[in-house]
């Protein structure tokens, strides 16, 4: 039986599994997924044993995204472009392809949920590793804009001036202008309840909100655009379910369908 698993450290509250043996059973593909914590200083090693034995294919997830990418003898131009990687892929004659599917998961739920992109004025706040996957897909929709903003500024100058592109820009949080239709916050300070140190106006006058943090209830961020009048608010589960849809599409050759996975996992967040 074809062999998968989710490499991260710490591991226990992944939702891969699930969400790959749903895609698994509706697609009718026979296959093992699971979830392995691999130690700080074992995950190169893990890697080529688990190749050894004959293993298909890794998600990664933190905190070694970066080492997957230096892992991969062969990388697609959105992991080049996302400097990460959270899909390995072992060839039959031993090649180890790395990609990223996170920012497409992103992109995939937006559509899904009828948000267009395409000439649309996107902000991003944040200039992390989340934000960097998701730059290169989110060009690839032809927005007319991308602004991307970050407490620590010259971390989004730093990530901007690694595109080569004129839709892409930087801002500061204080000199933001209320112009933007999607705005999409990439930081980590949903996940202790923080809020970006954005002025009102600026979100409250896109049409959809977008966190790509999700919890058991709206995240901090989506209550206060959704106080703010904010016509959409999305959280990241979808996003979540979408980069799987798209790591088992490459591994497997079919996509699966995301809807009745998110449901189900819907539910049990709550
Ligand atoms: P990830 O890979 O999840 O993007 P990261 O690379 O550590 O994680 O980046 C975290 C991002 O969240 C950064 O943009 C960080 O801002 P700084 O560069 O200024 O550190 C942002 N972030 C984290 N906590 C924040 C907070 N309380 N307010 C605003 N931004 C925050």
């Amino acid at each position: 039986m074809d062999k998968y698993l989710v490499i991260g450290n710490p591991i226990e509250h992944s939702k891969s599994p699930f969400i790959h043996q749903s895609f698994a059973s509706s697609t009718n593909q026979t296959l093992a997924y699971e979830k392995k914590k691999v130690e700080l200083d074992q995950f190169e090693t893990f890697i080529q044993n688990f190749q050894r034995i004959g293993g298909k294919g890794c998600n990664i997830t933190v905190p070694f995204k970066e080492r997957a990418f230096a892992i991969a003898q062969e990388l697609t131009p959105r992991a080049k472009a996302a400097g990460a990687v959270n899909t390995l892929s072992f060839t039959d004659d031993g090649t180890i392809i790395g990609d990223n599917t996170d920012g497409q998961g992103l992109v995939e739920d937006l559509l899904r949920q009828r948000i267009t992109i395409r000439d649309k004025r996107v902000l991003i706040i944040g200039a992390g590793g989340a934000a960097r996957g998701c730059i290169l897909p989110l060009l690839e929709q032809l927005p007319s804009s991308i602004t991307v903003t970050n407490r620590t500024f010259e971390k989004a100058q730093q990530l901007v001036s690694e595109f080569d592109s004129s839709q892409l820009s930087c801002s500061e949080l204080s000199s933001l202008t209320n112009e933007f239709d999607l705005i999409i916050n990439s930081t980590s300070a949903s996940l202790s309840n923080k809020l970006p140190d954005i002025e009102s106006r600026v979100i409250a006058s896109a049409t959809c909100c977008y966190d790509m943090a999700y919890g058991n209830e709206p995240t901090c961020f989506l209550r206060w655009a959704d106080e703010l009048g904010v016509q959409k608010t999305i959280d990241g589960l979808g996003m979540l379910v979408g980069q799987a849809a798209e790591s088992f599409r490459i591994w497997r050759n079919v996509y699966p369908e995301v809807a009745s996975v998110l449901v189900e996992l819907r539910a049990q967040l709550t």
